[in-house]
């Protein structure tokens, strides 16, 4: 039997053939929506510019001001009842919609679309108290208590089915409610200092899930090692999870079981996804994310069957939990990260920013109010890194409960926060880019791998206590995305070959598939920079039996003599003529490099005199570049922006520092979106024509954007 869904799916692939721009998600006009609703706005979907919005925790009669007020702000939409299941199903089976179907109504009244949220994220305590067994069990083995959320756990088949069976009802009784227009499956999973659970149901759901990846228990055994510390399982229900067990467990055990919790969120999502589709055929489906630099979750896996992917943006956070205070350029990196690695989830189409900052953002302690141009500022940062939309979290200020202190659109007395006209402004502003422009397509040149396996493995085996992989990816994405090409965020079996260079930090592990995928893009004319520790492990997490880089020794052309993790000892760095500038200090790593077909850019000094720390190989038509160091932000800027001009980009834009470019393209038109991260006036050279769609265009080729300003600019 054809759907309707798999129908239009077909028309879309025919159509994606043929050239034709596709649109985000299908949106047919429901029957019977209200007149003048944004539903009803004959084929046009909505654009997704609104607000998370908590009818459950304000009063009704002042429901219909709120939708006034929404409608007024110029806002399209709202999110809505993700934490509410306490009054959806007040007792087990007992279901309540009465409430939200009347805010529904209001806020549809109004033109506000709605997006539901289903709330397996907090169950109420008439459940965690009849079923105890569903509370997650953290790293250390103890049980999570109910009272906060996100207790739970992921596998239990108790809570999975409530999760569904709540939602369920919510599907069927929304389905066909004017205004609602998809929906958020749960609410961020994995967020929360426990992050993943260890408990005897994951312990079974794991050994399950083994099973059918491995088949047999000797294959177990051989990819993971276990005759090392007598380790070798003779029945599945003998393999444990990684809880805190005298000494160290098995690499490979940990990085399946990793592997094992992303699995189970995405198994959990992907059965409410499944009813989701049979129920409310007309909507589209997605769930949101905090993206980079929270790292639990296989993404491509999470989303592969959803509409979009949606994420949540708090910058001013940072400075809350920052140790230092950043400067505007890393600020705008970091933030950069997190969109250009949910734009690249699914392939570069655009996402939506689920929660976006709108004051004061906190819990026991707060973040100071974004400056004056922040917000409008951060908003913009989301599309021009290829969001269609964006909601401001949340619509009022909650006066009661753990996030009293997190600042709404409006302040705790119902008042306009001190950034409301600024986020009624940037949203008036958005919609001025129109559909084609929120919906366009993202220029990239550049991409730099962002490998959870990599990540996952390095966490238990750091080699250095102090190496991370997360700063290590922030300080080459904040190199490479500094030179304003566009950089995707990907993973290394995906097709490269659109990219002038491909940029992969700490590779620590690298598959069979990945090797033979750069082997044949840099065949081809690519680029390929690789930091220290690459390739040193297989899948399994097994070191190679290879001399380091294994598997892609031909591709860079080196040995590596010995890896040094660098500790107190001063390891120096000289570069050689076309790397020119300062010597540096490894900072953490030493890859000691022997180069066998490579040409040698910085060698060591001292200790390891004679030893190459950078070396480049000319392989088919294309280059490796091996950066055996741990160099210094500086130096490693200027080293993989030499390499990025080396390799024939020529999409390079100088911006000061603080203030980035990037481009949108859809059909014949390209937006250029020029944001100053700032507290200074900056001033941005720009070869050729502009006009400006938002802000102050360029005179005499020159932008000036004040303090935290932006322009988005076409070529005329
Ligand atoms: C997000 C979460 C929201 C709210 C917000 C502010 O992480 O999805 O529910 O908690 O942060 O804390
Ligand atoms: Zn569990």
């Amino acid at each position: 039997m054809i759907t309707r869904r798999r129908f239009v799916r077909r028309a879309a692939a025919l159509a994606t053939a043929a050239g034709l721009k596709l649109p985000v998600w299908e949106f047919p006009v429901p029957e019977g929506a209200v007149r003048g609703s944004a539903a009803e706005a004959g084929n046009e979907r909505p654009l997704l510019l609104g607000a998370d919005y908590y009818p459950d925790q304000t009063p009704e009669k002042l429901w219909e001001e709120d939708a006034r007020m929404i409608a007024e702000a110029g806002l399209t939409n709202v999110r809505v009842a993700e934490f509410a299941w306490g009054l959806m199903e007040p007792s087990e089976g007992k279901f309540d919609f009465a409430w939200l179907k009347r805010s529904v109504e209001i806020l549809n009244k109004r033109g506000i679309a709605v997006i539901l949220g289903t709330p397996s994220a907090a169950p109420p305590p008439w459940l965690s108290s009849k079923y105890p067994e569903i509370l997650l069990v953290n790293k250390d083995g103890a049980t999570v208590s109910p009272g906060g959320r996100r207790f739970t756990c992921p596998t239990n088949r108790t809570y999975r089915r409530l999760s569904l069976g709540m939602a369920t009802e919510m599907a069927k009784t929304f389905a066909n409610t004017p205004g609602v227009i998809g929906w958020q499956i749960d609410n961020e999973y994995t967020l929360q200092p426990h992050a993943r659970c260890y408990c005897k149901f994951c312990r079974e759901g794991f050994q399950d899930w083994l099973k059918a990846k491995y088949g047999s228990l000797e294959k177990v055994n051989e990819k993971w090692g276990t005759v090392f510390w007598s380790q070798t399982y003779s029945d599945w229900r003998q393999i444990p999870v990684p809880l805190p067990s005298n000494g160290d467990p098995n690499p490979g055990l940990v990085l399946d079981y990793d592997r094992y919790q992303s699995y189970a969120c995405a198994s959990s999502a992907e059965e409410q996804l499944a009813m989701l589709r049979r129920e409310c055929p007309k909507h589209f489906v997605t769930t949101n994310q905090v993206g980079a630099p929270l790292d639990t979750l296989n993404l491509r896996e999470m989303y592969r069957n959803m509409d979009f992917v949606s994420s949540d943006n708090y910058p001013g956070f940072a400075e809350v939990f920052m140790p230092a205070p950043a400067s505007p350029e890393v600020m705008a990196s970091m933030i950069g990260l997190g969109h250009d690695s949910m734009r690249c989830v699914k392939g570069g189409k655009p996402f939506l920013i689920m929660e976006e900052q709108a004051g004061k953002a906190g819990q026991s302690f707060f973040a100071p109010q974004p400056h004056p141009g922040q917000l409008r500022l951060w908003a913009f940062q989301a599309v021009a890194h290829g969001a269609m939309g964006v909601n401001y979290f949340r619509w009022d200020s909650a006066r009661f409960g753990a996030e009293e202190y997190w600042f709404g659109m409006l302040n705790h007395d119902r008042s306009k926060s001190i950034g409301f006209d600024e986020m009624v402004r940037t949203v008036k502003e958005l919609k001025s880019l129109g559909r084609e422009g929120l919906e366009s397509g993202f220029v990239a040149e550049t991409a730099v791998s962002f490998d959870h396996d990599s990540s996952w493995a390095l966490a238990v085996q750091p080699g250095n206590s102090k190496l991370r992989y997360m700063a290590q990816l922030m300080a080459w994405y904040g190199s490479v995305a500094s030179a304003n090409t566009g950089t995707d965020v990907i993973h290394l079996d995906e097709d490269l070959a659109n990219y002038k260079a491909v940029f992969a930090p700490v590779q620590y592990v690298v598959s069979e598939k990945q090797a033979e995928n750069i082997r044949s893009y840099v065949r081809g004319g690519g680029t390929f920079v690789a930091g220290f520790r690459l390739g040193v492990k297989d899948e399994s997490s097994q070191i190679v039996n290879a001399p380091l880089p294994g598997l892609l020794r031909d591709v860079m052309g080196v040995t590596v003599r010995d890896p040094v993790p660098v500790y107190t000892e001063k390891i120096a760095v000289k570069f050689g003529p076309q790397l020119a500038g300062a010597d540096a200090q490894c900072a953490l790593w030493a890859d000691l490099l022997q180069p066998e077909s490579a040409t040698v850019m910085a060698t060591y000094a001292g200790l390891y005199e004679g030893d190459a720390a950078i070396t480049m190989n000319a392989f088919g038509q294309g280059k490796a570049v091996y950066v055996g160091a741990d160099l210094e932000p500086v130096s490693l800027a200027r080293v993989l922006r030499t390499v990025l001009a080396m390799s024939g980009s020529t999409a390079a834009i100088e911006t000061p520092r603080g203030v980035e470019v990037t481009r949108r393209r859809g059909g014949e038109k390209e937006w250029l979106f020029v944001l100053n991260h700032t507290p200074q006036e900056q001033k941005v050279h720009l070869a050729g024509k502009f006009s400006a769609v938002v802000g102050n265009g360029p005179t005499n080729q020159t932008l000036t954007l004040p303090a935290y300003d932006l322009a988005v600019l076409q070529r005329a």
